[in-house]
């Protein structure tokens, strides 16, 4: 039995990466077993941010991704916050979590370097949360993109050393990485990937934006010397773009670069890439310009997977309670 669960934060504007590297998946994912998504509010917490937008944010990211193909009738979709176990779980398993490991987690070290002010204990502990996330529903698979690999072993380990302990209670999930795409970098520096925090505006495409400036990146999108069109290390600009073309038209990278053989220049690869993103993106800001409109329904949709979340999440923490010795004998 395939049981997926992914979550994704509700800050920021969600981009390209975030699209192609997870959201695509999340998607096919309905089609390959029970599927469950969280729009993750309590770990948006773990740095500043502004109380009433987390709350807007919320909903723009749920309405995305229904946009994208979500549908609750056939997933459960839901808000972290919205079920507890959530929080009690990542408490619980914080005593099978090594302290040594978190302060090996390269997102920490690169989040906490960024805090000109406070860093919060919670940002140290965010991937025992996010362990807490998939554990409680005993998934087995988690869609993620390739920044989430050493956060998605150590929940791994967390679930084995529990089980270890306490008997084999939680289910060990696996990572699903995409084969192409699980690494979108700035259109403005190669080198760095596409991110809502730390990147370029210019160089991310966001899932809301309008066709013409989707256009005008990909044609300011910074490319390598030479002329050849294909993907290698030794140009990392070019290979980002034949892996977003290769990932919006749901092709291989090469055949994304055979498809450019023709081409007479790095000019008409930028072209064929935005008009394969545009297509990929324009129809989802379309559907969310409707959904979004109505946070009513919004709120319904999540209230109802919440439900649906806290009856698998709260079976889970029975067994958690019981086998740890936590509360009354039952
Ligand atoms: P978040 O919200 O930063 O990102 C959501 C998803 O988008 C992927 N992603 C990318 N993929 C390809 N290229 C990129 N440039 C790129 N940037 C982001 C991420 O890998 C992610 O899959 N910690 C998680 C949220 C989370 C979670 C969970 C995920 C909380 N609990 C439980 C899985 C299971 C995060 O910050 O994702």
């Amino acid at each position: 039995l395939v049981r997926i669960f992914s979550g994704i934060q509700p800050t920021g504007r969600k981009h390209l990466g975030n699209y192609i590297g997870a959201i695509q998946h999340y998607v096919a994912g309905q089609d390959a077993g029970e599927s469950i998504y969280c729009v993750v509010d309590l770990h948006a917490t773990t740095v500043p941010y502004d109380p009433r937008e987390l709350r807007e944010r919320l909903y723009d990211t749920a309405a995305i991704l229904i946009a994208a193909g979500l549908d609750p009738e056939r997933c459960i979709l839901f808000r972290q916050s919205d079920v507890q176990e959530h929080s009690e779980l990542s408490w619980l398993l914080s005593s099978v979590t090594a302290w040594g490991d978190l302060n090996r987690m390269h997102q920490f070290k690169e989040k906490s370097a960024a805090q000109r002010d406070l860093v919060s204990a919670s940002l140290f502990t965010y991937p025992v949360l996010m362990a807490a996330d998939v554990l409680a529903y005993r998934a087995t698979t988690v869609p993620v993109g390739d920044d989430q690999r050493q956060h998605v072993e150590l929940m791994r380990d967390i679930a084995e050393r529990f089980n270890a302990r306490y008997g084999e209670i939680l289910v060990v999930p696996d990572g699903q990485f995409p084969e192409v795409g699980a690494r979108i970098m700035d259109l403005q520096d190669p080198a760095r990937k596409m991110s809502t925090t730390g990147g370029s505006v210019e160089g991310t495409v966001y899932v809301l934006d309008e066709p013409k400036a989707i256009e005008k990146k990909l044609k300011r999108a910074v490319t390598d010397s030479g002329t050849e069109i294909r993907a290698g290390a030794d140009k990392p600009g070019v290979t980002n773009l034949l892996d977003i073309l290769a990932a919006a038209r749901g092709t291989t990278v090469a055949e994304a670069q055979a498809s450019m053989a023709d081409a007479r220049g790095y000019g008409d690869l930028k072209a064929a890439t935005a008009e394969a993103v545009i297509a990929l993106l324009d129809p989802v800001r379309t559907r969310y310009e409707e959904l979004r409109t109505d946070e009513d329904r919004l709120e319904a949709v999540l209230a109802a997977g919440a439900d649906k979340a806290r009856a698998i999440a709260a079976d889970t923490l029975a067994d958690v309670r019981r086998v740890m010795g936590v509360g009354p004998a039952r």
